[in-house]
């Protein structure tokens, strides 16, 4: 079923379309602009600024100015705290155009937006800002008459690289643990979803964030992004997007001044079904597993493993509860899936259809776009799905079910882990045996029992494998952004050698 009503009832105005550093909205130095478009038309909304190498390295001086002499590092963690709880309230005043922006720019639904996205933002800057002032080293139990311990400081300037996928979620996910430690920030959104980043700059800015702790230059990832992860001044970088490029920002990290790089990469996710399992729910739990944000999720369960017993079962139910599912204008809140970030996107989404297709899967439903203009998929599911076919190997990141079946739990546990990534897998079963032993078996970083999708800040979530290294999200993050520094004396004024 699909809705294509264009009506928008809450379009914000283009209030920020420049770079942010040094605390001021600037022009890109060579002046140039480029275009962030509808994804539901494919129109132009606006033309944000293009920051290159030469405004990296302004953003990066700045930054480097407020971290080697400036007031952030240097605060109480309580005081940094409190400005971080400013600028969560900031963004809660906020709520409905900064969702609306980020529908507008990423057709994401807007009443998730409004629910989830924007509000859960706010939520993990506060869980940082709590986090502040409780930052702690060690005492060393050494083995000798000294005294040693370890203080934990800010690793300094860091540059963080966000996808589009969740672009408020992911800009705080790495800014709010980065700044809560001590750090400053230059934040480099995905040329996809500039609009709602350079509006957080300016609530920032309101909050208190001194000038040229946050900064956010817009642009390319081929320019601006590998300019700032090449950069010598830059200290760390965050990365969450696809693992061509994470391994292109190792590398450009191994070239310049081997800084640490945490990579959040892609993935391609098994869920499991066992023959116990209540399929009605198991049902629900696929289709959030591989169509939630259009399946734009790097999280996506795309590889969906059914048991034999009840494979035929939950192909019925799957297909006809899809009969009701709406594509069409994120903004209308009947909708369950809006259209795909961009074409480029949409049109590899469709490519892979066609591979499904054409390697001889079985096509239950979907299959196509839809739609008059913009970039809509249908929800696609195939069946009768081979391991080493294209579309049970790659990430595809669109809504495309791969369906398998399988006989014995060790088949399920080797199939899952016939994979290059390990970012996430579910199991659906109420065999409490079953469920402990396949979620110790799976090499992956997050395991879903009875459910999926399911993320809370205070779990930490990361890869396995080429899924990629290092921790967003709970306690775990602010470890991408510390050091530890041993401090050692000797107890009492003896020889000490
Ligand atoms: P991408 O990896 O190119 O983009 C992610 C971010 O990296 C963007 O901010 C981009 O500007 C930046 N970037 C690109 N090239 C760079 C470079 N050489 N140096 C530094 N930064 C660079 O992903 P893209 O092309 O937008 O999407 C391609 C595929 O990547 C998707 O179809 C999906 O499979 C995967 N992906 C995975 C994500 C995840 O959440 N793990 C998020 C986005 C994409
Ligand atoms: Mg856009």
């Amino acid at each position: 079923m699909t809705s294509n009503g264009s009506s928008a009832p809450n379009m914000p105005e283009i209030k920020f379309t420049k770079l942010f550093i040094n605390g001021a909205f600037v022009d890109s130095i060579s002046g140039k602009t480029f275009e962030t478009r509808d994804p539901r038309t494919g129109e132009v909304i606006a033309h944000i600024a293009e920051g290159d190498k030469e405004d990296i390295d302004l953003a990066v001086k700045a930054a480097r100015e407020a971290f080697d002499n400036g007031k952030w590092p240097r605060k109480s963690g309580f005081e940094r705290g409190r400005i971080l709880m400013k600028l969560a309230d900031l963004i809660d005043e906020h709520t409905e155009e900064l969702a609306s922006l980020e529908s507008l720019d990423s057709g994401k639904l807007f009443h998730l937006n409004k629910m989830l996205d924007v509000p859960s933002t706010a939520d993990s800057i506060r869980y940082y800002a709590g986090a502040a002032d409780k930052i702690h080293g060690e005492t060393s139990k050494c083995s000798r008459e000294f005294h040693g311990y370890t203080l934990k400081e800010p690793v300094g300037v860091v540059g963080l690289i966000i996808p589009w996928n969740f672009p408020s979620i992911m800009f705080f996910a790495k800014a709010a643990p980065a700044l809560a430690a001590g750090c400053t920030v230059i934040v480099k959104p995905a040329e996809q979803t500039p609009l709602t980043a350079l509006y957080y700059a300016k609530l920032a800015k309101e909050a208190g964030i001194p000038d040229g702790v946050l900064n956010v230059v817009t642009g390319f990832g081929s320019t601006a992004g590998a300019a700032l992860s090449s950069h010598m001044n830059v200290d760390a970088i965050s990365f969450t997007g696809s693992t061509e490029v994470g391994r292109l920002v190792m590398e450009a990290s191994a070239r310049s001044n081997l800084k640490p790089v945490s990579l959040e990469l892609g993935g391609k996710s098994p869920l499991i079904i066992f023959n116990d399992a209540d399929v009605n729910m198991a049902v629900d739990i696929a289709k959030l597993a591989v169509f939630y944000n259009k399946g734009e999720i790097c999280i996506a369960g795309s590889r969906v493993f059914v048991q034999e017993g009840i494979y035929d079962e939950f192909i019925k139910k799957i297909d006809e509860s899809l009969k009701d599912w709406v594509v069409g204008d994120p903004f209308d809140s009947n909708v369950h899936q809006g259209p795909q970030v961009d074409k480029k996107q949409f049109e590899k989404v469709l490519r892979y259809i066609e591979s499904g297709k054409r390697d001889g899967a079985t096509l239950l439903t979907g299959g196509k776009a839809c739609g008059k203009k913009g970039y809509y998929i249908e929800p696609t599911i195939f069946t009768d799905v081979k391991e080493d076919m294209l579309i049970a190997r790659e990430e595809i990141f669109g809504p495309v079910m791969s369906l398998m079946k399988f006989k014995t739990i060790e088949e399920a546990i080797e199939k899952a882990n016939n994979t290059i990534y390990g970012l996430a897998a579910g199991i659906v079963t109420n065999d409490l045996n079953i469920a402990n032993r396949v979620s110790r078996s799976i090499r992956a970083g997050m395991i879903w029992i009875n459910c999926y999708t399911a993320f809370d800040r205070d779990c930490p979530y990361g890869g396995y494998k080429m899924s990629g290294f290092g921790r967003e999200l709970g306690l775990h993050a602010l470890e991408n952004y510390l050091q530890v520094k041993s401090v050692i004396t000797p107890i009492y004024d003896s020889p000490w050698l």
